[in-house]
């Protein structure tokens, strides 16, 4: 049995008064034995959210990491500043940072390889566009976005990792996958993996992102596949986020 994960992505939203908030209304809501919530703040709010959180089972994540260890890289952040912050998280990959900012598989693959060198769980998003799922190029995009990864760190390396599925068609439109087309790229995910280490297969997150909701999210999570969400809008209201939480 997977342990079930709720992340949040705040993505460039808020303020520090905002996230001091919305991170205690979360934890207000959190009962001391309940795991597997996590939010991905802004770089900037993250110092605050490591010491608004020292106590609570609410993780922390990033909602990207550098390509590089150290050195001359403007405005990027490293893993090991991150490890310093508290994440136990970042994300990498996500299609925002592939569309508008030129993150590539091989990047991507790199960031993934950074953070599990401190210890942070990378939470690996991939999907497919509009376009790819209408030229019938689902699969082909996620398992080239997953290969790049498991041919750059190795198989093994998804022992300590997480998977998002994200169809970018889905993301910030209100559009959701339904329970099936959601399960059926999930379950590839899971086989593409399977091929090569069932055990490690069998034991991954595979997280499905966009647009969720209350509304949507109980049919999504109950899905055979789906071990969780990635949540972008619905994340930002404590109550949503928590409701989805309870809805596992
Ligand atoms: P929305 O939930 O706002 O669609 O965003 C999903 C997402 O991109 C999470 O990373």
């Amino acid at each position: 049995m997977r342990q079930p994960l709720i992340m949040g992505n705040w993505k460039m939203n808020g303020s520090l008064e905002s996230a001091q908030s919305l991170c205690s209304a979360i934890m207000e809501g959190l009962n001391a034995d309940d795991m597997g919530v996590a939010v991905c703040a802004p770089y900037v709010y993250l110092s605050t959210l490591q010491v608004l959180t020292s106590s609570s089972t609410l993780s922390v994540g990033a909602q990207n990491v550098a390509d590089q260890a150290s050195g001359a890289y403007t405005g990027e952040i490293s893993a090991t500043m991150l490890k310093e912050m508290g994440c136990a998280y970042a994300l990498v990959g996500h299609s925002e940072r592939r569309s508008y900012y030129g993150d590539t598989d091989e990047t991507v693959a790199d960031r993934f390889c950074e953070a599990q060198k401190e210890g942070i769980i990378p939470v690996l998003c991939i999907g497919e566009t509009l376009a790819e799922r209408e030229a019938n190029e689902t699969f082909n995009v996620v398992n080239r976005q997953l290969d790049a990864v498991i041919e750059k760190a190795g198989i093994g390396a998804l022992e300590n990792a997480v998977i998002a599925y994200e169809p970018v068609w889905a993301i910030g439109t209100g559009v959701t996958a339904s329970d099936e087309q959601a399960q059926e790229v999930h379950k590839a995910i899971r086989a593409r993996i399977a091929a090569k280490n069932t055990v490690i297969a069998d034991k991954i997150q595979i997280l499905y992102g966009g647009s969720m909701k209350p509304a949507n999210a109980k049919g999504l999570l109950a899905m055979a596949d789906i071990d969780g969400g990635l949540i972008g809008g619905a994340s930002l209201d404590a109550t949503s986020f928590l409701e989805i939480y309870r809805s596992i």
